[in-house]
């Protein structure tokens, strides 16, 4: 079966990552986490002084960074130039740069096309906000997962802490409840399915579930494109 591009977007929370990655190694495909570039951006941003209104600067830091994803004894590591971040751009604040410096557009042009590039070859899943409408819009399978917010608070509050309190929960569901707020609404491709999307709604399915489903769908589509050729 050719490899295909397998377009996965929808909110945080929504269950994208972690299906995502099974998804890929069931598949044998290439995991790519576009979130995890923008979150090296905002972080490298804030290192080094430079002013969210300063798109110049932020697009001459997208031009100079060399973004790698690099399979490591401890799992996917994500490195700019070499140095690895995966640690630092998992935190709430990184994850606000992120949103905050993905509203911008010079920088969504250069993140763009380093994600084109990436999925030329086929055979990835790649997981985002606007893979299925903008980055890869004639990719062969695309998926929107979405769930309600207060599961998706709880999920991330879930990944924060092992027991997480009410409290923890109810200001994670606020955190990104005002990051989708920001995600949906931005004028530069903002968060919303493709028009021939599958929209999974994850909220009272099991990781296996939305695993399963989406393995049978990526297996029917390649095998019509097979039957085309
Ligand atoms: O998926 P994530 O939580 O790591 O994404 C962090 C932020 O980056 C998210 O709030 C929106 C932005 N993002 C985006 O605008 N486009 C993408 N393809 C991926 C992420």
């Amino acid at each position: 079966m050719t490899p295909v591009v397998v377009a996965v977007d929808g909110p945080a929370g929504a269950g994208k990552s972690t299906v995502s990655r099974r998804l890929a190694e069931a598949l044998g495909y290439r995991y790519i986490d576009t979130g995890a570039m923008y979150r090296v951006i905002g972080v490298l941003a804030v290192e080094r002084g430079i002013a969210f209104s300063d798109s110049m600067q932020l697009a001459s830091l997208c031009d100079a960074t060399r973004i790698d994803f690099v399979e490591r004894p401890n799992g996917l590591r994500t490195c700019a130039d070499g140095r690895d971040l995966s640690e630092a751009i998992r935190t709430v604040d990184a994850a606000q740069l992120a949103s905050k410096v993905s509203a911008v557009p010079e920088v969504r042009e250069r993140l763009v096309a380093q994600q084109r590039a990436m999925a030329a070859a086929g055979g990835v899943v790649m997981e985002g906000r606007d893979i299925g409408t903008v980055v890869c819009p004639d990719a062969a399978v695309k998926i929107f997962l979405d769930a309600a917010v207060a599961e998706r608070a709880r999920r991330r509050a879930g990944d924060v802490r092992r027991q997480p309190t009410a409290e923890d929960v109810a200001r994670i569901e606020q955190e990104i409840a005002e990051r989708d707020a920001r995600d949906r609404t931005r004028a530069h491709s903002p968060l919303r399915p493709a028009t021939d999307a599958v929209i999974v709604d994850t909220t009272d399915k099991t990781i296996d579930e939305v695993v399963d489903l989406l393995r049978a769908l990526v297996a029917r589509r390649t095998a019509a494109l097979a039957s085309h050729t």
